[in-house]
Order: structure tokens, then C-alpha cells, then sequence
């Protein structure tokens, strides 16, 4: 009886073992403190939205979903992904250099580069094959750049293979509506792939999915990526002489277009919350900063003062002191209109 029971219990374990491994990849993130499943490399940070570049100067951060994709194995290879980011000047400074999502078939870049690079890719195009997604706020024209506020399509190369001024489709107005990249506001990112078709989409945090994408190019998963079966996606940012802070609040990915885990912009309030504050450290640390060499600057005149006063026993103090006092008399004399006997008579006679 006991031995049928373990039987049972082993075929439908077996079953489900099976069953998860058959399993396409489907996920959400709405909040990225302390989760499964995700690796965080160089400046990323998870503060409850994941902080790729925290707002220093030549800074790359990466984050990467751990396991590898798995597509249907039934027609053709396709995902879709869906995220919300905020890329936030620091005060003072230009923004920059910007955000890529990435696909890429190792999760560690040791030689990818910040700046221009956006932490996805550097000098040489050798390596492991990478496809990244850009929002690019510097123009570089080296890579052919069409002004500071763009998206690109990017394969193995910053140079982009496709690329478009920062916009979206208003179905609305039936025009297109150009978005700041740069305006520390949440924005929506859609990729969608199907068979030989990459689009990409942007809009603004109130505004619905638009129903033409922003960018639409051909490409071949299967060429890109040789060994499909090892395909990883994440996000990375760089910065440089300029500056932002790159955040992701909110994140889906499916395999099954059609099972796209939908954003409910009421649970993103939480971590816009957070959010705002994480701007405002950004920015208080920059005013600390100024507060903190003004408060140098005064302890060291204290000190030296000090070391003068011990040296001389006061005394060259007292001589500073009296100094002062004559020659703030001597000013008095030389404003005044009459002299001291003048004064005096004055005095007597009234
Ligand atoms: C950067 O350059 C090296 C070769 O110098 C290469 O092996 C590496 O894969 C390149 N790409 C990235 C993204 O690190
Ligand atoms: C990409 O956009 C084109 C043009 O709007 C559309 O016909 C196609 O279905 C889209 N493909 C995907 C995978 O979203
Ligand atoms: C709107 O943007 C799309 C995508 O960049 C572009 O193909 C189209 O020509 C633009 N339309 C207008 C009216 O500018
Ligand atoms: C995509 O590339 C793979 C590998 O080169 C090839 O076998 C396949 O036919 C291509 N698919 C399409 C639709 O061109
Ligand atoms: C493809 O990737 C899988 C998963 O990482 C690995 O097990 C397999 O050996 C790779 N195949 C080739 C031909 O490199």
C-alpha cells in the first residue's frame, strides 16, 4: 500500500519536473528588493526599483533575468517585454549617456564599456553576440546619431541598425508626439518580436500602448544568437562626464506574446513613491556636497586661527584686535566732515 503511494507520488513529481522544464519563460517584477532570479552586476542596485547608474560620473550597472530563455518550441520564435524606467539628470549637469534592454548569451560583460557604450558594448565588436535596445541621450555622430533623445535598434555595435527620435503615435491627436527622454518621468518601453519582425515602442506613463511602433526592423533571432537555448535579457546603463541616475520600476517578459503580464499603473504607486525618493537623495546629495566645502573650508580658517592664537599666547589676536579698532578710527576720521577741535567747539557752544 505504502510502495503504490511512493509510486504515485514519484510518476506525478516526474510529471511535474517535466512539465516545468517544457515551461516557456513568463515573469513580472513589480517591485526589485531582495528578488529570485535576478543578477545585478557592477553599480545595479535593487532599492525597490532596480537602480542601474546611481548618479556618479563614469558609472555602467546591469541587471539580468539568472535563467536562461525558453521559446515555445512550437512556431516561431517570439517574446514580448513590457517595462516602465525614469532616467534622472543630476542637478546641475547634463544627462546621459542612457539605458539599453539587452539580449545577449552571457550575463557578464567584464569588458563593456561606459560612456558612448552604455555598458553593452565597447571598442571591438569580437565577442558574444549582443542585441540591445538603446534610450540614448548623448548624440555621438561616430555612430551616426541622430540627435540626443533617441531610440536605436543596436546589434553587436552601438552603431544603431535602426533608429528614431524619442516619440510615440498619438492614436488620439493621429500624429506623433515627441517624449523627453530626459524628463525624470516614467516611461514605458515595449519590445515585441515574431518571427523576423523586431518593434519597439515608447510612450508616456499615461498614455496606452501605441498602435504603431515606434521602431519596426527586420531580424533573425536565430542568426544573431547561434545557440538560442543560452539567450539571457536584461538592462544596462552608463554614464560619463554626464550624468543620470537609470531606474526600471516596473518589468514583465513573456515567450507567449499573448501572456504578457499587463501593468495595473495603480501598483505603481508604491514604487513611484520610492522613487521620489530616491530623486530626492540624488539631489540632496549634490547640495550636500556644496554644503560639505563651504563647512571645510570654515573649519580650516577655525584651525588655522587657533594655531595662531596658541603660538603667540593671544597676543597677536589682541594686536589684530586693536589694529582693527584704529583703523576703523582712522576710517571714522577720514569720513567724518570736521575735525576733532571742531567737534569739540561744536559741543560747547550748543
Ligand atoms: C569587448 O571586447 C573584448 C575584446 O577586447 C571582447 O572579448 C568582449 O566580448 C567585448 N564585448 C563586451 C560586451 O564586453
Ligand atoms: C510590428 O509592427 C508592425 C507594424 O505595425 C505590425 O504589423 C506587426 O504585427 C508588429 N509585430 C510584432 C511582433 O509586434
Ligand atoms: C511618425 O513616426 C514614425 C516612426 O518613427 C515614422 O515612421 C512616421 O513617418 C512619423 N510620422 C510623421 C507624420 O512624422
Ligand atoms: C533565421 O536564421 C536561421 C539561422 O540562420 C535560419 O535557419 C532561418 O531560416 C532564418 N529564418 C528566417 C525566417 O529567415
Ligand atoms: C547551448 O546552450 C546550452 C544552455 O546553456 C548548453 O547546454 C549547450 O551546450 C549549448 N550548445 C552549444 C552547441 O554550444
Amino acid at each position: 500500500m505504502a510502495s503504490w503511494l511512493l509510486q504515485i507520488l514519484v510518476i506525478s513529481s516526474l510529471h511535474l519536473i517535466s512539465l516545468s522544464s517544457q515551461q516557456e519563460t513568463r515573469f513580472v517584477y513589480e517591485n526589485f528588493r531582495d528578488q529570485d532570479n535576478l543578477y545585478l552586476d557592477d553599480s545595479a542596485k535593487d532599492l525597490g526599483p532596480l537602480r542601474l547608474t546611481g548618479g556618479a560620473t563614469y558609472e555602467t550597472g546591469r541587471a539580468f533575468y539568472k535563467k536562461p530563455i525558453q521559446f515555445s518550441s512550437s512556431g516561431p520564435l517570439s517574446f514580448s517585454t513590457h517595462f516602465v524606467c525614469a532616467l534622472v539628470p543630476r542637478t546641475g549637469i547634463e544627462g546621459g549617456h542612457g539605458l539599453t534592454f539587452l539580449l545577449s548569451s552571457s550575463m557578464d560583460f567584464p569588458n563593456a564599456r561606459e560612456t558612448r557604450y552604455l555598458g553593452a558594448f565597447n571598442e571591438s565588436t569580437s565577442g558574444f553576440p549582443v542585441l540591445a535596445v538603446e534610450l540614448d541621450t548623448i548624440r555621438n555622430q561616430e555612430f551616426g546619431d541622430i540627435d540626443n533623445n533617441h531610440v536605436g535598434i543596436d546589434v553587436n555595435s552601438p552603431i544603431s541598425v535602426g533608429i528614431a527620435s524619442a516619440s510615440y503615435y498619438s492614436d488620439l491627436k493621429g500624429k506623433n508626439e515627441s517624449i523627453n527622454l530626459l524628463s525624470g518621468k516614467p516611461i514605458q518601453v515595449w519590445v515585441d518580436y515574431e518571427g523576423t519582425v523586431f518593434n519597439v515602442s515608447i510612450s508616456p506613463l499615461q498614455v496606452q500602448k501605441p498602435s504603431r511602433p515606434l521602431l519596426s526592423h527586420p531580424i533573425n533571432l536565430s542568426e544573431i544568437f547561434p545557440n538560442i537555448s543560452q539567450l539571457f535579457v536584461g538592462f544596462s546603463a552608463a554614464t560619463g562626464n554626464a550624468v543620470s541616475a537609470h531606474y526600471i520600476l516596473w518589468w514583465s517578459f513573456s515567450t507567449n506574446r499573448e501572456s504578457l503580464p499587463r501593468l495595473d499603473i495603480s501598483r505603481l504607486l508604491d514604487i513611484s513613491e520610492l522613487l521620489e525618493v530616491l530623486i530626492l537623495q540624488l539631489h540632496i546629495r549634490v547640495y550636500r556636497r556644496g554644503l560639505l566645502s563651504w563647512l571645510c573650508v570654515w573649519v580650516l580658517w577655525c584651525w588655522l586661527f587657533l594655531q595662531e592664537f596658541i603660538s603667540t599666547g593671544g597676543r597677536s589676536i589682541q594686536k589684530c584686535l586693536k589694529h582693527g579698532r584704529r583703523s576703523l578710527m582712522h576710517i571714522g576720521s577720514l569720513t567724518s566732515p570736521c575735525t576733532k577741535q571742531q567737534r569739540v567747539s561744536a559741543r560747547m557752544s550748543s
